[in-house]
């Protein structure tokens, strides 16, 4: 059997970005997003009672800090939903000056996802496609720097062979529930752990689901420009 790699300086780098935003994982109070528009709809959203597919909180927060950290200009999100984590990216991509292209197959997810990006001040970051990713990713040229994926987990290998070529190098790749849904994303896992081109690390910041973050490494010749 391969060995997984193991990416020291890229872990090394997860953890101070963690830390350093006080995301670590912790029950430490969330951080604020520092713009009103955006805090009102995701408290809405966040409402006890509200029965919205998204992520936690921390995590969308960890979204917010990869895409900012990493300087991510061009974003793609698989699984909109009503765009909670595609505000939080858009939040990032505020301060690199970056665009989002989020799919969902759900004609209503994305109709509420357009009206809530809207309504956070966003919507000049954000392009909502509407249909089912497996066919919308074959037709998005790229490249992009930042991809989320968060829909459907046994699609996720079929989503890896199309978009791996469409990642730049320096770019990371990060797949939801890696740890909750690690059974239906074990192909994936594989792939990404042992792929010689990619450092990937799973990562908790809520201290019960989690992520598998997988860095396209760039070769010397690309490090030089
Ligand atoms: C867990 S939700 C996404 C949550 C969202 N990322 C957030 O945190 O706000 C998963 C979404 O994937 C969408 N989905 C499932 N299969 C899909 C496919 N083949 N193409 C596009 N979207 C899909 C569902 O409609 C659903 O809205």
């Amino acid at each position: 059997m391969k060995r997984s790699r193991r990416p020291f300086g890229f872990v090394a780098w997860l953890a101070a970005a963690l830390l350093s935003a006080g995301l670590a994982p912790s029950h430490a109070q969330t951080q604020t997003t520092r713009n009103e528009a955006a805090e009102k709809v995701l408290a809405e959203l966040d409402a006890p009672g509200r029965r919205v597919r998204k992520v936690p909180r921390k995590d969308g927060e960890f979204l917010r800090l990869l895409v900012e950290a990493t300087g991510a200009k061009n974003a793609l999100e698989i699984g909109t939903s009503v765009g909670y984590s595609a505000i939080f990216i858009a939040l990032g991509l505020e301060q690199t000056g970056g665009k989002l292209t989020t799919i969902d197959i759900a004609p209503d997810q994305v109709r509420q996802a357009k009206e809530n990006i809207a309504k956070a001040g966003l919507a000049h970051r954000v392009t909502c496609l509407e249909g089912d990713a497996h066919k919308v990713v074959r037709t998005l040229e790229g490249p992009f720097d930042f991809i989320f994926f968060d829909a459907d987990k046994e699609g996720q290998v079929d989503y890896f062979n199309v978009l791996f070529p469409k990642l730049q190098p320096g770019g990371v790749m990060v797949c939801h529930n890696a740890i909750r849904h690690e059974k239906h994303l074990r192909d994936y896992l594989d792939l990404v752990k042992n792929h010689p081109q990619l450092d990937t690390v799973i990562l908790s910041a809520t201290m019960d689901d989690g992520f598998a973050v997988s860095y396209k490494r760039k070769t010397k010749q690309e490090r030089r420009h």
